[in-house]
């Protein structure tokens, strides 16, 4: 698809599809009132009837009449100009591709990059529209019929209309950071969506592999051997119930001067949590494939960010597994030896992630890392407490704490943070090991974060609960059913920060 930036009158622009944003209430501007005489007062009539009145989520679609360049007309209602946001310019994006597609429209003109919106920069707002184009186009179709009825148009050509003074220089520089972003979140939608037959750790770090390849950066995988031999007792724990061979992704990629530290970047990889012994319910158990949710933020990030060329330096330790129950499973009560030499005792073989991710954190500490922030689906509390709305930020640093919800607010990829006082380590405290791998009831996501902190002391760290937000039950436009990518371009916002 090729996206692309024009100058000029609305009006007088020849394309299939010409889109408009309209404010609640506001369909007599100069514009429209053009619009309306051209197509024989068709938008008064609409207006008069209440089918449109600019509220946000409407649609009108008409069809140019004689005197009209643009075949059609898609009228896009925004809401109140008030409320209107970047969140709100990304939806109504979204929402317009996602019916033109529908209609068989493959090309079209938005004409959106003008509207108002308060403290934000034209560059800003023409990236979060090529986002929600790229966000509404994605679907895993690796299953499905080619020739399935009903399928949407692909995109062709998308034009965004720019006012005579703006500079074509910085849209495309917008545009170009907004594909890379829609990249990164593509590619971990679909290691998302990918089921867990297809999806074995060996897939996945195949996968992680290809893609660095692809974008140039370096990548290594320690195996089951390279694991045992250096101590991987916890990781090893989780995997050893599975029939798949674990692995270790290490990607590197230097965009900054080599004597920077690296920020790094921690995912759990989990393809497939069934539990364990811990066995969990069959309902629902197949949602369950996208427990690597934060394995594929990470990696998504890494292919965002080095198409981006960003000028920092990044390392990412992802660590993959399955949890699956067998005879050779790990029982509860077992006692892990960690490779930071810390021992777990495992009292719930279905609270792997903290397990897999202790190692993760031990290792990443050789890389001296400026900060380290991981992500990972890793507890159903975090959906008890922020439902599907937020990711839960914990960590031992306000400061990069701060930073990370500002750039959640930014990037609308929501953080909310939780307390990590020392009391809660209390609740991890083993008679038979240093730490447990559950802390009871109370407070679920806050106890398995203090037994990650255990793990993390040698350097600023920051946590992301993103049980709630890697995996969308219900589709919307912009956001299919299924994988979300959730974490990248909150990431990218994040680390764009780090650059300035
Ligand atoms: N992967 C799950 C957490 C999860 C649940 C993510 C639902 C997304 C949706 C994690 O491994 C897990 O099972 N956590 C347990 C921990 C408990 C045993 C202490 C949980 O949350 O129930
Ligand atoms: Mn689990
Ligand atoms: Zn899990």
């Amino acid at each position: 698809m090729k996206i692309t930036v024009k100058k000029g009158n609305a009006l007088e622009q020849k394309t299939s599809c010409l889109v408009l944003g309209v404010f609640a209430g506001k369909y007599k501007n100069e514009q429209l009132s053009q619009i309306n005489q051209q197509l024989g007062g068709a938008l008064d009539r609409a207006t008069r009837s209440k089918e449109f009145t600019g509220g946000k989520g409407e649609t009108l679609l008409l069809h140019g009449g004689s005197q009209a360049f643009a075949e059609r007309i898609l009228l896009l209602g925004l809401g109140k100009e008030s409320l209107f946001s970047l969140r709100s310019l990304r939806q109504v994006t979204s929402s317009a591709v996602k019916l033109l597609a529908e209609k068989q429209l493959g090309s079209f003109l938005l004409a959106l990059p003008q509207l108002p919106i308060k403290k934000t920069d034209f560059g800003e707002r023409i990236q979060t529209i090529v986002e929600g184009v790229l966000l509404a186009d994605y679907r895993y179709d690796r299953y499905l019929p080619k020739d399935k009825p009903g399928k949407p148009a692909v995109l062709d050509h998308v034009e965004l209309l720019i006012s005579a003074n703006a500079s074509t220089a910085t849209a495309k520089a917008a545009i170009e950071a907004a594909e890379a972003i829609g990249s990164g979140v593509c590619f971990a939608r679909d290691l998302v969506n990918a089921p867990g037959n297809l999806k074995s750790p060996e897939y996945l770090a195949m996968q992680a592999v290809a893609m660095a390849e692809q974008v140039g950066i370096k990548a290594k995988l320690l195996d089951r051997r390279e694991l045992e031999r250096q101590g991987f007792g916890a990781m090893l724990g989780v995997a050893q119930g599975s029939e798949r061979e674990p692995y270790l992704i290490v990607l590197e990629y230097q965009g900054g001067i080599e004597a920077e530290q690296p920020i790094a970047l921690v995912g759990k990889g989990v393809t497939f949590d069934a539990g364990g012994i811990s066995l969990k319910p069959a309902e629902k158990m197949d949602e369950m494939k996208m427990d690597m949710g934060g394995a594929a933020a990470v990696l998504g990030t890494m292919k965002a960010a080095a198409e981006m060329r960003l000028t920092i330096n990044l390392v990412a330790v992802v660590p993959v597994v399955e949890n699956m129950p067998s005879g050779t499973a790990i029982r509860p009560g077992d006692i892990l030896t960690s490779l930071s030499g810390k021992t777990i005792e495992v009292l719930n073989t279905d609270a792997e992630g903290r397990l897999i991710l202790a190692d993760a954190l031990t290792y990443v500490a050789r890389y001296q890392p400026s900060v380290v922030i991981d992500l990972a689906t890793l507890t159903g509390a975090c959906i008890v407490a922020l439902g599907n709305h937020a990711a839960a930020v914990l960590g031992n640093h306000s400061g990069l704490i701060r930073q990370l919800l500002k750039a959640g607010e930014r990037s609308d990829e929501r953080f909310w943070q939780l307390p990590l006082w020392e009391e809660y380590s209390e609740l991890i405290k083993s008679d038979f090991a240093d730490v447990k791998n559950t802390g009871g009831r109370a407070a679920g996501t806050i106890t398995a974060a203090a037994f990650l902190q255990a793990f993390a002391d040698k350097y600023k760290w920051a946590h992301l609960d993103i049980a709630g937000m890697a995996w969308a039950e219900q589709g919307k436009a912009g956001q299919p059913k299924g994988g979300t990518g959730f974490g990248v371009r909150a990431l990218i916002e994040y680390l764009r920060g780090a650059t300035k």
